[in-house]
C-alpha cells in the first residue's frame, strides 16, 4: 500500500468545541466533512485518547469553527498540541456559548456550525462522530485555510493523535524521532 496517497485527500483545519459539566473542551481537527445537505449533517473523527471526546460522547453536542488562512501557528499549537486535561484552553481565548451549549471560538474563526450527535462509530483508535447541524453562523468570507497549505506554507506538523498516515510531512518511525518532534512543535508555539 503507497501511503503517499493520503497526501492527496483535501482536508481543512477546525476548532472542535464541546461541553461536559459545565466546562469546556476544544482540540485541532481536519478530519471534518458535510454528508447530507437536508437535514444538514457532518461527521468529524475525534481520537479516542483526547479530552474532546470524553466531552462529545458526555453532552452529545460539538461545535466546527472554520480556521482562515491567516491563522497564527500558536493558535493551531493551543488547541492542538496541548490537552484540556492539563490546561483550561478557553480561559486565554474570546468563545461565546453557542444553542447548544458547546463553546463557539471569536477569534481566528470565519465561521460554524454547531451538532447534535445523531450517532457514532467506533474506528480503532478513533470514533467518528455524525451530528446534525442545527446551527451555523458565516463571521467573515476570508479564505479557510487547508489542511496542504498549514504542511506547505506555514510549515505546521501534527502531533501523534491525528489519524494514522496523514499524520507528518517528514517521516517518523520511532519514538525518539516523534519526541523531537513534539519538542520543536512546542518550542514553535511558544513563541
Ligand atoms: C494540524 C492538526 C490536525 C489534527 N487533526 C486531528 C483530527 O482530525 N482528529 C483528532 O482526533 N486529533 C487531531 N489533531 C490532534 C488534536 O488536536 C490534539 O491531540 C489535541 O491536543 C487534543 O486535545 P484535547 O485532549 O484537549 O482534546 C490534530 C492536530 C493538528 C495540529
Amino acid at each position: 500500500m503507497d501511503a503517499k496517497i493520503f497526501h492527496k485527500v483535501s482536508y481543512g483545519l477546525y476548532v472542535i468545541g464541546s461541553t461536559k459539566d459545565g466546562a469546556f473542551n476544544g482540540q485541532i481537527a481536519n478530519t471534518f466533512f458535510q454528508i447530507s445537505a437536508d437535514p444538514a449533517t457532518v461527521a468529524i473523527g475525534i481520537n479516542k485518547k483526547n479530552l474532546t471526546n470524553e466531552f462529545i460522547k458526555s453532552s452529545n453536542v460539538f461545535c466546527v469553527s472554520i480556521l482562515p488562512k491567516s491563522v497564527p501557528l500558536n493558535f493551531i499549537g493551543h488547541f492542538g498540541f496541548k490537552s484540556g486535561r492539563d490546561i483550561n484552553k478557553y480561559q486565554s481565548v474570546p468563545y461565546k456559548k453557542g444553542v447548544t451549549g458547546a463553546p463557539v471560538i471569536l477569534e481566528n474563526t470565519i465561521g460554524y456550525l454547531e451538532a447534535e450527535v445523531i450517532g457514532s462509530q467506533d474506528v480503532e483508535t478513533h470514533t467518528v462522530f455524525i451530528g446534525k447541524v442545527v446551527e451555523a453562523e458565516v463571521f467573515s468570507q476570508e479564505e479557510p485555510m487547508t489542511y496542504a497549505y498549514y504542511h506547505q506554507v506555514k510549515k505546521g506538523l501534527a502531533p501523534p493523535a491525528v489519524p494514522k498516515d496523514i499524520k507528518y510531512d517528514k517521516k517518523v518511525d520511532t519514538k525518539q524521532e516523534i519526541k523531537s518532534n513534539l519538542v520543536i512543535c512546542q518550542e514553535q508555539f511558544s513563541n
